[in-house]
């Protein structure tokens, strides 16, 4: 049977996500006053690498069509200049707090249907997570979370009493969150409109009532946070050399 060629049967379904365009941004904007260096913590390097360049490779390599940066005011040019050489990397300015950034970073982002949510902080995080997370809102999920178990035993502590919680029921939440783009776009004005403070993105989704889908994290997805993460992120990349 012969094809038809008109092209109202052409035009791609606007609820079509399966080849929709994806966008990141790379929250990198933050002091890192608990790493303790100098400098910006996405500037510090890792292996002779900055954090920041390193972070941008898994994105481009898991499905990713564009990156935001969202870089410290004080250290565009640096930002930059360390990513000029990439073509599909913008760099743009970051605020006061994360979700200040994260709202910059999605006014920066023009026609990208999926939006993920990235820290720089975890810039080893295998482009298979970015892969799931993108095939998860490609299935049809608007809001998406990577998360790996608790493998420590937790007990809440209240004044002299305390309590074993059941880490069975656990998770500890990672990054690239993925998002349908306008969703996600709602619920940060949302957010900033109430004063609502949160801690991720899932959050600020939560906050407009979304249900949130979560896929497997990777524990190479560690944040970088204190001077001993940064040793671990050193010794995974060692043992693959
Ligand atoms: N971040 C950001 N803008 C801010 C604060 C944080 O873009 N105003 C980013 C950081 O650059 C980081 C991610 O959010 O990639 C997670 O934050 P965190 O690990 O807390 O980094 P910092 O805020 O830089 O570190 P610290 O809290 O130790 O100062
Ligand atoms: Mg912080």
């Amino acid at each position: 049977m012969q094809k038809h060629s008109s092209t109202r049967f052409s035009l791609p379904d606007v609820n079509d996500q399966t080849s929709a365009p994806v966008a990141a941004i790379l929250v990198a904007a933050g002091s890192g006053s608990r790493l303790g260096h100098p400098i910006p913590k996405a500037l510090v390097e890792l292996a002779g690498v900055p954090i920041v360049v390193r972070a941008v490779e898994p994105l481009l390599a898991g499905g990713v069509g564009h990156v935001v940066v969202v870089a410290p005011s004080t250290h565009l040019a640096e930002f930059q200049g360390l990513l000029e050489d990439r073509p599909n990397v913008t760099v743009v300015e970051g605020g006061a707090e994360r979700q200040d950034s994260v709202r910059l970073g999605l006014d920066a982002i023009a026609d990208a249907e999926i939006v993920l949510v990235h820290d720089a902080a975890r810039p080893l995080v295998p482009s298979t997570v970015v892969e799931s997370v993108v095939a998860a809102l490609r299935d049809g999920a608007r809001a998406v979370v990577p998360v790996v178990p608790v493998v420590d035993s937790i007990r809440r502590i209240d004044g002299a009493s305390s309590v074993t919680v059941d880490r069975a029921e656990l998770r500890a939440v990672q990054t690239p969150q993925g998002f349908d783009a306008s969703l996600l776009k709602t619920a940060h004005t949302h957010a900033a409109v109430q004063g609502l403070v949160v801690t991720d993105d899932a959050g600020v989704c939560e906050a407009v009532g979304e249900h949130i889908t979560f896929v497997d994290g990777h524990r190479e997805a560690m944040k970088i946070t204190e001077p001993f993460d940064l040793a671990v992120a050193e010794a995974i990349l060692a043992a693959k050399e």
